[in-house]
């Protein structure tokens, strides 16, 4: 009898989830609390068809090597970062990627850090529980308006379009960058395309949504919260590494730029002894953009139509590498 194809699996999807999908298929789980390939998956690599993973999975150049049965790998996130991707396409292995279906719950997500900075809901909140809520005080709790504000989103693609949509109803006025020249979009946003300097210096509020690439890997540095406005609060929902850490410590200590509101962070997760976690103009949630329950669900569908595809040795339905179809 043939053997079924086997999966590494980084990650044990709920049943609910899964279902019936990957009956035909022989499955190992990822054991112990490493991410990646841990030990017990490194001892089937050579005879893996598919692997399943996770964003903060690293997928290296070491571990495709030693896979040389491998058909796709597939992982449950739109940000492919944790892959080599070069490596893959060299070798002909197909990316698989969830792109679409989170946008909206990282949009929503986005206002909600933006708001709660803006407003200090985190601090206002932890004084009225912990008994500092003495009057309606008049200068107390002040925060920073939308209306006549400027938004810059860095990178306009789907979830910065999202995000701008959402942001139409609070009346700023909208900056943003692109890779690509976009008037289309700018015209039906109502926005400006300019440049990263210019965007930086004429923020209220700065939201990144870029992916992360070397091109992109500490673009907000140093030199970047030194034209900020004082007053500026930066947002991150992307990826932790696009933003310089000890800067970002450093531009919020000082005053150099008001506060930030992250959902992503450089290291992720953050050690709870991080300097960041102490500051009180910095919110930090803990990389929950697309976590809603339907978002993960449906994230987690397209993972596995991109898995089984790979191993039928058909066309991924979302594949974050197409380039290896023509290379191959
Ligand atoms: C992704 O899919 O890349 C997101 O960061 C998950 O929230």
């Amino acid at each position: 009898m043939e053997e079924k194809p086997l999966i590494l699996m980084t990650y044990q999807l709920p049943e609910e989830w899964l279902g019936d999908t990957l009956d035909d298929y022989q499955l190992i789980l990822a054991e112990g609390d490493q991410k990646g390939i841990t030990a017990n998956l490194r001892d089937h690599l050579s005879h893996a068809a598919g692997i399943f993973c996770l964003l903060d999975d690293p997928i290296t150049a070491d571990t495709l090597q030693d896979a040389p049965q491998l058909k796709v790998v597939s992982n449950m996130a739109v940000g492919v970062d944790n892959i080599d991707l070069e490596t893959c396409t060299r070798l002909g292995i197909p990316v698989g990627h969830t792109p679409g279906v989170l946008t909206d719950g990282t949009a929503d997500l986005t206002m909600a850090l933006l708001l709660s900075v803006a407003r200090q809901i985190p601090k206002a909140s932890e004084d009225a529980r912990q008994g500092r809520w003495a009057n309606w005080n008049p200068t107390g709790w002040l925060g920073a308006d939308f209306k006549n504000a400027t938004v810059g989103i860095i990178g306009m693609g789907k979830i910065g379009f999202a995000v701008s949509q959402r942001l139409a109803g609070f009346g700023p006025r909208i900056l943003f960058t692109s890779k690509h020249t976009k008037p289309e979009i700018a015209q039906a946003l109502n926005a400006k395309q300019v440049d990263l300097e210019e965007l930086l210096q004429k923020s209220d509020f700065i939201c990144l949504h870029t992916a992360l690439t070397a091109e992109t890997t500490g673009m907000i540095d140093k030199s970047a919260f030194k034209i900020m406005k004082d007053t500026a609060v930066l947002i991150n929902a992307a990826r932790g590494a696009v933003v310089d850490t000890d800067a970002l410590v450093e531009a919020l200590t000082s005053g150099q730029i008001r506060a930030a509101g992250l959902d992503v962070t450089d290291p992720e997760p953050l050690p709870p002894e991080h300097p960041l976690f102490k500051l009180e103009n910095c919110l930090i949630t803990p990389h929950i953009g697309s976590a809603t329950y339907q978002t993960r669900k449906s994230m987690a569908e397209i993972a596995l139509q991109n898995l089984i595809a790979g191993i039928a040795e058909e066309p991924l339905p979302h594949c974050a590498n197409p380039e290896v179809y023509s290379e191959t």
